[in-house]
């Protein structure tokens, strides 16, 4: 009985995670057909929901449906997804301009702020969402919370240089100070759970401590500028009043949050 249970529960566990997937693929698939135009300049996001939103540039392209579009891709990842899809790339450096952004995130908060760089890319994402006329966000209902913060760390990326004085001096902060638990991110940059003995490398090098809080934080956008004024730190997972809507997947179909 132990090992029908067992399958009976791996089944269950496969439908779920197909269900998932099912939801990442239809908020990817809907945020390129509602907002992605011909003739854009196109930012592309990380991760598992986003890679569903390029998978549908790609395929439109190929079909004929969209024309002329130019990407910019926000992690070595995406780009060479982007890439093997025959998506044609540019970056920030010719195009500063941005039509639409499109990501996932972490948190997304009621008042629309996020926490995003879970997959460890969040310098790029922010470079390049900052730089859109709109951005897009597409989650799944689990990642909506009340309040920023418990539910999932917020990753700051800092240089390797003297990082244990930076991760100090970020903990010191009156936004963080008895409030969070500082842990430098090990293994793969693009996970937050401890996985390796080596820490944590970003595509541009740098170290990620996450931050681990216990309540929901009461003022993130006082708590990014704190953050963004620590010399050592190049930047951070919180993305205060940028999001555009966020398109969210759940059992009872796909909604809009402007
Ligand atoms: C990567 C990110 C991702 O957008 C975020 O982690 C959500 O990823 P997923 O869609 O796989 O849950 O910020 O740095």
């Amino acid at each position: 009985p132990a090992v029908t249970v067992r399958s009976q529960q791996s089944r269950l566990n496969m439908a779920t995670a197909l269900s998932q997937e099912e939801l990442k693929k239809q908020v990817g698939y809907k945020a390129v057909d509602d907002y992605v135009k011909s003739g854009q300049v196109v930012g592309l996001g990380t991760g598992s929901t986003a890679y569903y939103a390029v998978e549908r540039v790609g395929e439109k392209l190929k079909s004929g449906e969209l024309k002329d579009i130019l990407a910019i891709p926000t992690s070595i990842r995406t780009k060479e997804q982007a890439e093997e899809l025959g998506i044609p790339l540019v970056t920030l450096d010719t195009h500063s301009k941005l039509d639409v952004a499109i990501d996932g995130a972490d948190e997304v908060d009621p008042g629309l702020n996020l926490v995003k760089g879970g997959g460890g890319a969040l310098l790029r994402e922010k470079m390049v969402e900052i730089c859109a006329d709109k951005f897009i966000v597409i989650v799944d209902e689990s990642k909506l919370c009340d309040g920023l913060g418990p539910g999932f760390p917020v990753p700051v990326e800092i240089t390797p240089f003297c990082h244990e004085h930076t991760m100090r001096t970020v903990g010191d902060l009156s936004t963080c100070k008895g409030k969070c638990k500082p842990v430098l991110r090990m293994g793969s940059s693009s996970s937050n759970q401890p996985d390796g003995d080596e820490i944590a490398v970003t595509d541009n090098g740098n170290y990620i401590v996450d931050l681990h809080f216990d309540e929901p934080i009461a003022d993130p956008p006082k708590m990014a500028e704190e953050l963004k004024n620590v010399c050592g730190v190049v930047d951070h997972g919180l993305f205060c009043g940028m999001t555009t809507a966020v398109i969210i997947a759940g059992s009872d179909g796909i909604s809009v949050k402007k």
